[in-house]
C-alpha cells in the first residue's frame, strides 16, 4: 500500500500552479461525446477520474485523442450517436462520472451497467436513480449502491424535480436526462451548488436557464461542439491555500485557479477566520471565471462556519480542518452530513486523522468540532481518500514529529504530482510504493 512519510517543514514559499479542474474536464469530454463536431479541451485533468470518464467515452464508441499533455481532442457522435458498451462501465473511484453517466445512459437506446472500485460501489446511487424514474427511465441500484442497471429504449419526459439533497451530481444527471427528455427539464436545489454543467451547456449551444438555484434545460435537437479550456481546479488549489494560511511567512500566490463562486466558500470560511485573501489578475476561462489568488501571513481564529457555505465548499473541508486545527479556539462545521457519503466519511476519517495527530475534536451527526492547538506526529489512515491523504500532508506545515500517511495511491485521481509540487514550495513528503 503506498503511503506518504512527511517531515515537518516550517513555512512554504513561492508559488503554484494547479492541474485542471476535475468537475469541468469529466464534462469537457462528456459533453463532447454527445455533441455533432470535434471538441478541443485544453488543461484537461488527466487523473485517473477523468481518464475513466474518457475510457467510458471511448467504450461508448467516441473517438478520443490526446494529442499532447492536457489536450484531448472529442470527436462528437451527436446527440443520438453513442453505441452500446461491449462490457461493464468502470467509473473506478469517480462519483462524478458515474452519476453523470446515470443521466445520459438512462437516455440511450442500449442497455449499461455502471460499477466502480471499492470506495464507489459503497456511495449511494438512489439519489440520482429516482428522479431519473419520474423521468421514465429504468434503471435499478443494488440496495441503492452500484452496479447500477439501465435498461436502454426508454422514453423520457421533462419533469420539475425539487432536490433533497444539494448535489451538482444530481442536478447535472437530471438535466443531462433532460435533453432527450420531451418537454422540459427543471431542478430545484434547496442550497446552490457548482454550476459547471448549466455553463457548459451553454458553451456546447444549448440553452439553459439558471436562475437562483433553479436550472431548466429545453431538449435541444443538437450540441454543436466547443473550444475548452479548462481552469485551475479550486479544490486543488485549496491545499496549497490552507498551506499557505498556517504556513507562509510572505505572500504565496497560485496562479490560474477556476474562482467560480458556486466553489470558493472556502475562502469566505478562511477570511472569517482572520485569513488575508485576495484573488488578483480576473480572467475568464470561457464561461468560468479565473484569478490567482494571493495569500498573506495571518493568524486564524475558530469560527462557527454558516452553513450556507457547506455546498460551496464541500470538497474543501479536508483542508479546512487542518486550518481549524492551527486556529486559536474552536472551530464547529454543522450541516455538512453529505461528508459522510464522499470517497470516504470524511467526517469520521479527519476526526480519527486529527485524533492521531493529538488534535481534539468532537463527532456530530452533521459536522466536526475542532480544538485548535498543537499538532502531533503520528500515522494517519487516509482510507484511500485523495483529500484526506492531502491534507495530512499539509498539517505537516505545524507538526511536531513526523506523519506518516498511509494508502494514498488515490491522490493519482484528482491531482496527479501533488507530492512534487508541494515539495518545490518547502514541503518535505516521500512517497513510498
Ligand atoms: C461534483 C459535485 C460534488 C463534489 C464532487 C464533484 C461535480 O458532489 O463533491 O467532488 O463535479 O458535480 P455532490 O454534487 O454530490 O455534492
Amino acid at each position: 500500500m503506498s503511503s506518504y512519510r512527511v517531515t515537518p517543514a516550517d513555512h512554504i514559499a513561492g508559488e503554484v500552479s494547479v492541474p485542471g479542474d476535475k468537475s469541468i474536464s469529466h464534462r469537457a469530454v462528456m459533453f463532447g461525446a454527445i455533441a455533432s463536431g470535434t471538441t478541443h479541451v485544453e488543461g484537461f485533468l488527466e487523473g485517473e477520474d477523468c481518464l475513466a470518464t474518457m475510457r467510458a467515452v471511448r467504450e461508448l464508441g467516441v473517438e478520443v485523442e490526446r494529442p499532447a499533455p492536457g489536450e484531448v481532442v472529442v470527436r462528437g457522435a451527436g446527440l443520438r450517436g453513442l453505441s452500446a458498451p461491449s462490457s461493464d462501465l468502470d467509473m473506478g473511484n469517480a462519483g462524478t462520472a458515474m452519476r453523470l453517466f446515470m443521466g445520459l445512459l438512462a437516455a440511450q437506446p442500449f442497455d449499461s451497467v455502471l460499477v466502480g472500485d471499492e470506495s464507489l460501489m459503497r456511495r449511494p446511487m438512489e439519489r440520482v436513480a429516482k428522479p431519473l424514474r419520474e423521468m421514465g427511465a429504468r434503471i435499478e441500484t443494488s440496495d441503492g449502491r452500484p452496479p447500477v442497471r439501465i435498461t436502454g429504449g426508454a422514453a423520457l419526459h421533462g419533469i420539475r424535480y425539487a432536490m433533497p439533497v444539494a448535489s451538482a451530481q444530481v442536478k447535472s444527471a437530471v438535466l443531462l436526462a433532460g435533453l432527450y427528455a420531451q418537454g422540459e427539464t427543471t431542478v430545484e436545489e434547496p442550497a446552490v451548488t457548482r454550476d459547471h454543467t448549466e455553463r457548459m451547456l451553454q458553451s456546447f449551444g444549448c440553452e439553459v436557464r439558471a436562475r437562483g438555484g433553479v436550472a431548466t434545460v429545453h431538449p435541444p435537437t443538437a450540441l454543436q461542439a466547443a473550444r475548452i479550456s479548462v481552469p485551475g481546479d479550486f479544490s486543488s488549489a485549496a491545499f496549497f491555500i490552507v498551506a499557505a494560511c498556517i504556513g507562509a511567512r510572505a505572500p504565496f500566490t497560485i496562479r490560474g485557479v477556476g474562482v467560480n463562486p458556486t466553489r470558493t466558500g472556502l475562502l469566505e470560511m478562511l477570511a472569517l477566520m482572520g485569513a488575508d485573501l485576495r484573488l488578483i489578475n480576473h480572467r475568464s476561462c470561457g464561461a468560468e471565471p479565473v484569478a490567482d489568488i494571493e495569500i498573506r501571513p495571518a493568524t486564524l481564529r475558530g469560527v462557527r462556519v454558516p452553513e450556507r457555505l457547506v455546498p460551496l465548499a464541500i470538497d474543501e473541508f479536508p483542508a479546512f480542518f487542518i486550518a481549524a486545527a492551527c486556529a486559536e479556539g474552536e472551530t464547529l462545521v454543522t450541516g455538512a452530513a453529505e461528508l459522510r457519503v464522499k470517497e470516504s466519511d470524511r467526517i469520521a476519517a479527519m476526526a480519527r486523522g486529527l485524533e492521531a495527530l493529538g488534535v481534539r475534536n468532537e463527532v456530530l451527526p452533521d459536522g466536526l468540532r475542532v480544538e485548535g492547538g498543537r499538532i502531533g506526529g503520528g500515522t494517519i489512515d487516509s482510507r484511500g481518500d485523495h483529500r484526506i491523504a492531502m491534507s495530512f500532508a499539509i498539517a505537516s506545515l505545524r507538526a511536531e514529529a513526523p506523519l506518516e500517511i498511509l494508502d494514498v495511491a488515490n491522490v493519482a485521481t484528482s491531482f496527479p504530482g501533488f507530492a512534487r509540487l508541494a515539495n518545490t514550495v518547502g514541503l518535505r513528503i516521500e512517497e513510498h510504493a
